[in-house]
């Protein structure tokens, strides 16, 4: 995590932290403009929610992440949302988003925010959000959704 929020922020890309004392218990970053680095970036999280990965899965999950066509550009993308697993459930997530819909209401410039997620628990959390899939591809035996929340405001 302390590796991907360094990297975040020598990219100059936006990121948004939820402090508690001294901890930072959670985190949500994105970025503006995407890059075939970010599928690298992906894969680490991708591999966590994977239990098993088989060899040569890791190339089917790269490429079922490929941003669909049908993403308007240009479109914030949700690079990481996490939140320590003792914070979970409290909220923290939801206000993490809010952070993030409010920066892409900002500008003018996004069409709205795209991640790319694996899992029903992660579905659930960003469909009550307002994202719909608008793509989902089966790859190494999971399912990767591609979601997309159009600009509000
Ligand atoms: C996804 C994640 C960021 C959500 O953060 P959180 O602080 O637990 O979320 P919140 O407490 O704000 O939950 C908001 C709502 O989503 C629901 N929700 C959150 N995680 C959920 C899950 N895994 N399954 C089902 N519902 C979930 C909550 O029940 C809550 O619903 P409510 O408003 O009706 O009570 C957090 O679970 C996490 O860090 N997961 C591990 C990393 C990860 O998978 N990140 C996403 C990668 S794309």
């Amino acid at each position: 995590m302390r590796a991907w929020v360094e990297g975040h922020l020598r990219a100059g890309e936006p990121l948004f932290g939820v402090v508690l004392g001294d901890r930072v218990v959670g985190v949500a970053g994105v970025s503006s403009s995407p890059s075939r680095l970010r599928y690298f970036r992906l894969l680490p999280a991708l591999v966590r929610l994977v239990p098993a990965l088989r060899p040569g899965a890791a190339l089917a999950l790269l490429r079922a992440t490929r941003r669909p066509p049908a993403i308007p550009a240009p479109a914030l993308t949700l690079d990481k949302i996490a939140v320590l697993p003792e914070f979970q459930g409290r909220g923290l997530g939801r206000r993490l988003m809010a952070h993030v819909h409010a920066l892409c209401a900002s500008d003018p410039e996004p069409a709205g925010v795209y991640l790319v997620t694996v899992g029903e628990g992660n579905r659930s959390f960003y469909e009550a959000l307002g994202y719909r899939t608008v793509r989902a591809v089966p790859a190494a035996g999971v399912t990767v959704l591609h979601m997309f929340l159009p600009r509000l405001g």
